[in-house]
């Protein structure tokens, strides 16, 4: 059994083999790291930059690092994908900080959405052929690498002929967005949705669909009518104050939304209708990605600072 030298917690057994490790650390597999020169010449033909983020749980911080990794061996249902881009999304940072509501079982790889390349696929493969662009099914896939060899169903494939950065950030807020202004009223085309945080990538979303669908929105508030309130991100991390009069005198409704419980919620072929719906609006150049600024992978330091900046409003995409 270890500890982590610097807050006490357990550390996963294999870091006991490696006194250099004083945190948990992602993605980090003792066996494959390249360790020695000799070791080098053999495995740099096999391994991918992958980046991996060490946390210590405690003292929630964030220390991120490049690894080379061996890449596994393509198996009969998995697909060999060369990753293009992958957004850094405070979920992210969330997920490596430890407080977000799914931790990937320790070691991972960080970063949760992105669009990729297939490259080759394992003989039982039929969803996805080499070429395809594909984003992840779900949180926790790890985009933020180079190459990754994963099973067909963590996958899902997305129409190559949209713009890179849509495609790489069109699986969680544009998702989110739909959702959110479908699933808690009954809007017709001329109602009104009030919205704050409307510069984020979600709110940018929200604006862009809420038009294709002929909802009007109303983007800087100081006062809210009644209805409901849908919370889905808490950047500040404070409790969201509601007005008692608004509760009871306008009956103001408060609801939550998180697209990870929707999935869970909705089978595999329903989210594949969503990302084909929006995919749609990007086709009918209704919704674009969100203000983005491009960085190599090896830039990351830099773009994960520059993605917790405030007053930015434009998400670092990590480029492959
Ligand atoms: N529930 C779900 O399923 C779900 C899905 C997607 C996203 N989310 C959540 O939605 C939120 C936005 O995600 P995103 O990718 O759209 O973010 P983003 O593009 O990075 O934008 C972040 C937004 O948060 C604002 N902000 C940052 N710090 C703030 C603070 N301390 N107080 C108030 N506002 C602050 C920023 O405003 P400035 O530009 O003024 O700094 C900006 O509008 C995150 O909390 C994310 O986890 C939830």
């Amino acid at each position: 059994m270890a500890f982590c030298a610097k807050c006490g917690c357990q550390l996963p057994s294999v870091f006991s083999e490696d006194p250099r490790f004083t945190t948990r650390s992602w993605g980090l597999h003792p066996g494959n790291l390249l360790k020695t020169s000799s070791d080098k010449s053999v495995k740099l033909k096999q391994a991918l930059d992958c980046l991996l983020a060490s946390v210590c749980s405690r003292e929630q911080r964030c220390d991120l690092k490049l690894k080379n990794l061996e890449l596994a061996a393509v198996g009969g249902s998995d697909v060999h994908v060369k990753m293009l881009a992958a957004p850094v999304n405070p979920s992210d940072i969330n997920m490596i900080q430890g407080n977000y509501g799914l931790l990937p079982k320790l070691p991972a790889v960080g970063g949760n959405e992105g669009v990729g390349q297939v490259v080759a696929v394992g003989s039982s493969v039929t969803g996805v052929k080499p070429g395809d662009w594909v984003i992840p099914a779900n949180a926790g896939l790890g985009t933020w690498r180079t190459e990754a060899v994963f099973s067909e169903e963590a996958l899902i494939s997305v129409p190559s002929d949209i713009p890179l950065q849509s495609a790489a950030t069109l699986g969680v807020n544009p998702c989110t967005a739909y959702r959110m202004l479908m699933d808690f009223e009954r809007l017709r085309p001329g109602d009104s949705v009030i919205q704050n945080a409307s510069n984020s990538g979600v709110g940018q979303a929200v604006i862009q669909i809420a038009a294709a669908l002929g909802l009007r929105t109303i983007n800087v508030v100081r006062d809210r009518p009644g209805g409901t309130m849908v919370t889905y991100g808490g950047m500040a991390k404070q409790p969201v104050i509601a007005s008692v009069s608004l509760l009871i005198f306008k009956d103001l409704k408060l609801r939550g939304f998180w697209l990870s419980q929707w999935k869970k919620d909705h089978s595999p072929d329903q989210f594949k209708e969503l990302i084909l719906t929006l995919c749609d609006l990007i086709h009918r150049g209704q919704l674009t990605a969100p203000a983005c600024s491009e960085a190599p992978l090896q830039d990351y330091q830099r773009a994960l600072e520059a993605s917790m900046q405030p007053f930015v409003s434009s998400k670092q995409i990590l480029t492959m």
